[in-house]
């Protein structure tokens, strides 16, 4: 079934030049890139994309980072979207990602761990709606 996912390339991601290599991983694997735009999240649609983390000792860390300096939305269509682009996400924490994937051979931290994409077809609708509508 073709779904849509919502992927942010990170602020270091634009701070180091990287976006085209990562753009060209998912254009490599025949994704269809159907909504691009270069921005600077507001905090408060910061603090709302990432609400179910709202109380963790990380948040207000994590809504400074995502804010502090560009960032490339896209909207990423194909077949099971979501769960291909996860795959080639890999884990949250680079130190356990595996090579191959965009976190095991991009980034060293978890709290810059180069991108995000939606976990699940709820994500995507709501993280569509509140980047692009
Ligand atoms: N223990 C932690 N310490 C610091 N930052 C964390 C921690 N856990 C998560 N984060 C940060 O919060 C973000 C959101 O965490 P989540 O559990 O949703 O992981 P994810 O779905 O892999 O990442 P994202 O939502 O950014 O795609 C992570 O990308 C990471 O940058
Ligand atoms: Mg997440």
């Amino acid at each position: 079934m073709v779904e849509q996912s919502l992927v942010i390339l990170k602020p270091e991601v634009h701070r180091r030049g990287i976006s085209g290599r990562l753009i060209s991983r998912f254009e490599d694997r025949g994704i269809t890139i159907q909504q691009m735009k270069l921005i600077t999240i507001p905090r408060a649609t910061a603090e709302a994309h990432y609400s179910e983390h709202q109380g963790k000792p990380f948040f207000s860390g994590l809504v400074d980072y995502i804010t502090s300096g560009p960032v490339i939305i896209m909207i990423l269509e194909a077949d099971s979207v979501i769960s291909l682009v996860r795959t080639m996400v890999g884990a949250t924490n680079p130190a356990v990602a595996s090579p191959g994937t965009i976190r095991g051979d991009f980034a060293a931290t978890i709290a810059e761990n180069a991108i995000h994409a939606s976990d699940s077809p709820e994500s995507a609708s709501r993280e569509i709606a509140l980047f692009f509508s």
